[in-house]
């Protein structure tokens, strides 16, 4: 009796674990069919539904015909279209493959020269031609002629009149001490810039801030011709870290913009963008000194549906979301390692920080500051790597980099 029960407990088990194993192996197999399932069942949303092609409050004006024109968000070239006509100082262009780029007002005239002063110095091996784009107060002549004798006779000058509109400044802005200019300059560059007709003459822009100086001992190998030779699309020098006050919200966005086209954080993304534990480590590239491909931000489909989502959300206005977190989490997501190029062969400084060249000795570049800036009462922060911070910034060493 004792013998046959226990017979009986045995096959009891037995079946038990079998049955065990069957239903665990049936609810794997349903999880991953689910997951499959769920994946083949996301439906990408069409980038260009993302995009509203109307016209804008902002306008720009060209400058040799005075018209006015309503600013397109959603550039699409005609074949009956003529070019945008361009009044240039100094000469016309030789070349056409890259345009350096300004947003100024004339409280900023000083660092502007001072700015331009280092680009005839840096770049008289093979000037290019600048554009200044202000609203009303740079359209003066006699400024017009001084800031083009400082470039000199071989750089072509222009200045572009553009219009914002105060419409998209609403009550609900968090920031209040910035003045409205600063949020305009952020959609300017986040969005407007590469989308004006100016810009469809060229096939690189690089965008300067009137803060902005490059220096070093002598004139530098053109930038533009080395991203073109390397298939270069976004060309940077330093990185930094933004201010999370300036970033709320920006990271649910984003990934909210990635699931509803399907996708998943890319390795280049998961390497530079994240913070501890998934959460945001605010790691941009320092657009005051950016060099792009004139058409990453104006045709990629998924970049210009994330900038037009970006756009409408109000973000920037609201949290003062910049060009430089907008721009760096959709291409470290999107674009190719080797098609990002951190440039570190020239001295750079943004208002007091600056970094050397790479390879410089540190009082070589401190004396070549000296001849940007001869005032000795000056205080200038050096960041060794062009990185801020130093350690822990994801960005820092993960692009190429191209040294002197
Ligand atoms: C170019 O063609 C479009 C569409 O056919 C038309 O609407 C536009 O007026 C034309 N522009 C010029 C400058 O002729
Ligand atoms: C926008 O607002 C600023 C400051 O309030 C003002 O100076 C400017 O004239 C306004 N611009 C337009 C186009 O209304
Ligand atoms: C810029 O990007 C476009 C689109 O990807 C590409 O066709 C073009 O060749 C690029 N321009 C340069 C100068 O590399």
């Amino acid at each position: 009796m004792k013998r046959v029960r226990h017979k009986y407990t045995i096959r009891c088990r037995c079946l038990g674990s079998i049955l065990c194993f069957i239903v665990g192996c049936s609810i794997l197999i349903i999880k991953f069919n689910w997951y499959d399932t769920q994946r083949s069942i996301c439906l990408p949303k069409n980038p260009d539904d993302e995009i509203i092609d109307r016209q804008d409050e902002w306008q720009y004006q060209n400058s040799i015909t005075g018209q006015w024109y309503n600013w397109r968000t959603a550039y699409k070239r005609q074949n009956n279209q003529t070019e945008w006509p361009v009044n240039w100082l100094n000469a016309a262009p030789k070349s056409h493959l890259g345009v350096i780029v300004y947003l100024a007002t004339l409280g900023d005239i000083k660092s502007l020269q001072t700015s331009l002063t280092q680009l005839s110095r840096m770049l008289s091996n093979n000037p290019r031609p600048v554009v200044i784009f202000h609203e009303d107060d740079l359209s003066n002549s006699e400024i017009h002629q001084s800031l083009a004798q400082i470039l000199g006779n071989s750089t072509p000058l222009a200045f572009e009149h553009i219009k914002f509109s105060n419409s998209s400044i609403q009550p609900g802005r968090l920031h209040r001490r910035w003045s409205s200019k600063y949020f305009h300059m952020c959609r300017f560059f986040t969005l407007m810039l590469p989308n004006h007709p100016l810009l469809t003459l060229f096939s690189y822009y690089w965008r300067l801030d009137t803060h902005s100086y490059i220096f070093g001992g002598q004139p530098i190998e053109d930038p533009f011709e080395i991203m073109q030779k390397r298939k270069i699309q976004y060309a940077f020098v330093m990185a930094n870290r933004d201010n999370e006050a300036y970033t709320l919200g920006l990271w649910s966005f984003f990934h909210q913009f990635l699931k509803e086209h399907c996708l998943v954080p890319s390795r280049n993304f998961r390497k530079t963008q994240p913070g501890w534990i998934d959460s945001y480590s605010t790691a941009i590239f320092f657009t005051n000194l950016a060099i792009a491909n004139v058409s990453l931000f104006r045709d990629h489909p998924l970049i210009r549906a994330w900038l037009h989502k970006a756009d409408r959300n109000g973000g920037i206005y609201r949290y003062r979301w910049g060009d430089a977190p907008l721009h760096t989490l959709i291409l470290t997501q999107l674009i190719p390692r080797n098609q990002i190029l951190r440039l570190r062969y020239f001295g750079y400084m943004h208002r007091n920080e600056y970094v050397c060249a790479r390879g410089i000795k540190d009082d070589l570049c401190k004396a070549q500051i000296k001849t940007v800036f001869p005032d000795p009462n000056l205080i200038f922060y050096n960041h060794p790597d062009g990185c801020n911070p130093s350690f822990g910034n994801p960005l820092c060493h993960y692009y190429p980099e191209i040294t002197l």
